[in-house]
């Protein structure tokens, strides 16, 4: 189990190397993540490279017994590199060269930004790869930098365009240039469909592109292959280099500019950067969230590689963890399936733009507070080792995490405020009331491991997932989705068939209408059935007729009165719902989610009160029942009475007590 530090040497004296690596372990730290910016130091002319310092950090951290990661340092490029190469810089939409000096500056597709990329690479791997204590690399930094409009980049989305459709027919009719006489005539007239003065952000993020959406969707693909294509040209050199190390990236948790499942696949694990702590305390519904997700790209355990140590910030910072929170975040994220654990940073830098993203350490250099807390969380990690070891998160309930259709709302919404991530927190924020964990998964993933699966807002539907959807409800499944699935294909044209779709007779139910509902308008929901209780309609309806269905929940309003709010369906061996509306209400959401494990046959394990966090980690022959509470106030859980609590070896009876942010771990 690795638990340590992001560590940068170079902002402070030699002498001082000695005091921190002590301080590490004295910690109970066993890993650094070093170099992550440190291209300059390490070739600070160009072909000509200078490793002392850095082996000479690393002799200092392994008398301690601290290995380290190393980072591809791309993430900056020197200063020389701009001045040298200009083309390395990427051009924003307005047709300027980003001015060098903050990081993430460069273009993807500039050859000569790829030839010093591979460079630096087999550089840093051909010296370090005997190193003893150096144990992996992360590739780059937060991948997902500026978009580039330069000529580069246009020509080779061309190219891009052009393996993908083989011929300009195709392309036009897939892409649907038909409208507004947007017909292509060579591949050489296709342009980036970024607007001018949407920033380094895509199609659809900040001010949206009007572009056609089904070019914005191309883009957006594009854009992430640049990406992966530009990690994978690292990877493959320290694959070569250093057999013996692992590769990782720190990905960003609810991060979409990227299709992430496409970055992990080079990768051996996937690293993640939990910023939770900003306003004020809450319950970390979101952070769970983002874990389950970087544990669904790869369908296995991820590590922490920036975790929270103190207040953040680039100008401002936020609010100070208060005591516990460290800890508890941490556990949080073990009770996810983390099984690294780094703090950024180690000391907060006195020099720079992050002086005010806070460390473990302050400027001072002193081991205070937030350092004990992280320590006793680090000593408790060791105790749990061995108990961990080969555990990961087995979820009966699935929710299908889609970047296309996160990409294709984004682009055009539908309704105003429609928003991809909005839409799976309503479900995902009652399973976690409702104390059970969900795998996040891709729409082609094995569904039948699966009692319930959940596909919010699940808006591009290809006929094979539709199927495949549809295949797992009729041999026994349990699906839940709702307004906006399926509309679209995977070309961002619309189906041009009755919603919804193929889904049709497995949701029992026909949409031939539906609207959205400006901020004044809003629509009673009246529970039905299994569902109990009035609710609010807001933002969008879907004039659902019901078929086979059942009605779960209904309208009130005159002139709705034929359609339904909510339906479930029977459908060969398995049952499917649908929501055709946006509850105000999460106890809307409580509801529906009950009903759908009722049927799914799934029970949690207990029924934690509000903001107490379930979660189970399980291997061969071993469960551990995670317990966090992420509120402020001491909360008593029922939990199974006489099996033993790991952190303080006491024999539970039929509750237990949680301090403020208190955890628990208990051996089932
Ligand atoms: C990101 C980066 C770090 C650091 C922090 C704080 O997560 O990966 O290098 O810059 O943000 O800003
Ligand atoms: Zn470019």
């Amino acid at each position: 189990m690795y638990v340590g530090a992001d560590y940068y040497p170079e902002h402070w004296p030699r002498d001082r190397w000695r005091v921190d690596a002590k301080l590490m372990q004295e910690a109970g730290f066993n890993v650094v993540r070093l170099a992550e910016f440190a291209w300059v130091n390490m070739e600070p002319i160009e072909g000509s490279f200078e490793f002392d310092w850095l082996d000479e950090a690393l002799a200092v951290l392994r008398k301690h017994d601290i290995s380290a990661i190393l980072c591809t340092p791309t993430a900056v490029m020197p200063a020389w590199v701009a001045r040298k190469y200009p083309g390395t810089l990427a051009m924003t939409p307005n047709g300027q060269r980003i001015v060098w000096g903050v990081r993430k500056n460069n273009c993807f597709t500039s050859g000569a930004y790829r030839l010093l990329s591979e460079r630096i690479t087999r550089a840093m791997a051909s010296h370090f790869a005997d190193t003893p204590n150096v144990i992996g690399w992360q590739t780059d930094n937060e991948f997902g930098g500026p978009v580039c409009v330069c000529d580069t980049c246009r020509a080779d989305f061309q190219d891009w365009l052009r393996d993908k459709y083989g011929t300009l027919d195709e392309l036009n009719r897939r892409l649907g240039t038909h409208f507004w006489g947007h017909k292509y005539t060579t591949w050489g007239e296709i342009q980036i469909p970024v607007a001018p003065g949407n920033g380094w952000r895509l199609a659809g993020r900040g001010r949206l592109s009007t572009h056609n959406p089904s070019l914005c969707l191309d883009w957006q693909r594009y854009y992430s292959h640049l990406n992966v294509r530009f990690q994978r040209d690292q990877v493959r050199i320290l694959r070569e280099l250093c057999p013996n190390h692992f590769c990782t990236h720190n990905f960003m948790g609810i991060f979409s500019d990227l299709n992430y499942y496409h970055l992990a696949e080079d990768l051996d694990h996937v690293s993640w950067d939990n910023y939770p702590v900003w306003h004020k305390p809450s319950i970390s519904y979101g952070s769970a969230a983002a874990a389950d997700v970087m544990r669904g790209l790869k369908r296995k355990n991820f590590w922490i590689i920036e975790q929270t140590a103190g207040p953040g910030g680039w100008s401002s910072f936020g609010r100070n963890p208060r005591p516990g929170e460290i800890r508890k975040i941490a556990y949080q994220q073990l009770a996810h399936g983390a099984d690294g654990q780094v703090w950024f940073r180690w000391r907060t830098c006195t020099a720079g733009r992050e002086q005010y993203w806070h460390g473990l350490l302050g400027h001072d250099g002193k081991p205070l507070r937030r350092y004990r807390e992280a320590a006793q969380t680090a000593k408790e990690y060791r105790k749990l080792a061995s108990d961990l070891a080969g555990t990961t998160i087995k979820a009966d309930v699935a929710m299908i995490y889609d970047y296309e259709s996160i990409w294709a709302v984004r682009i055009q919404p539908g309704f105003p405020d429609n928003d991809y991530h909005e839409a799976m927190r309503r479900y995902y924020d009652a399973l976690f009331r409702a104390g059970v964990s969900v795998d996040m998964v891709k729409p082609t993933e094995d569904l039948s491991q699966y009692r319930l699966v959940v596909a919010p807002d699940l808006n591009i539907l290809p006929d094979e997932v539709a199927k495949r959807l549809s295949d797992y409800v009729s041999s026994g499944g349990v699906l839940l989705t709702d307004c906006r699935t399926g509309v679209k294909d995977e070309t961002n044209l619309c189906h041009d068939r009755t919603l919804p779709g193929l889904l049709t007779d497995v949701l029992g139910i026909v949409i031939e209408e539906y609207e959205s509902l400006d901020d004044e308008t809003e629509h009673r929901i009246v529970g039905k059935q299994d569902i109990e209780g009035d609710y609010t309609a807001v933002k969008y309806v879907d004039w659902t007729t019901p078929q086979t269905a059942e009605v779960l929940a209904a309208f009130d309003q005159w002139h709705l009165q034929t359609f339904a709010a909510a339906t479930r369906n029977r459908f060969g061996k398995g049952t499917a719902y649908y929501v055709g509306v946006i509850a105000k209400e999460p106890a809307f959401y409580d509801q529906l989610i009950a009903d759908g494990l009722n049927t799914a046959g799934v029970s949690p394990i207990l029924a934690p009160p509000e903001g107490v966090e379930v979660s189970v980690r399980q291997g061969a022959n071993k469960k551990l029942l995670f317990l966090v509470n992420h509120t402020e106030q001491q909360q008593t859980v029922p939990v199974p009475s006489g099996k033993r609590e790991l952190l303080t070896g006491e024999t539970t009876t039929d509750s237990i007590a949680l301090d403020t942010y208190g955890v628990a771990v208990i051996k089932l």
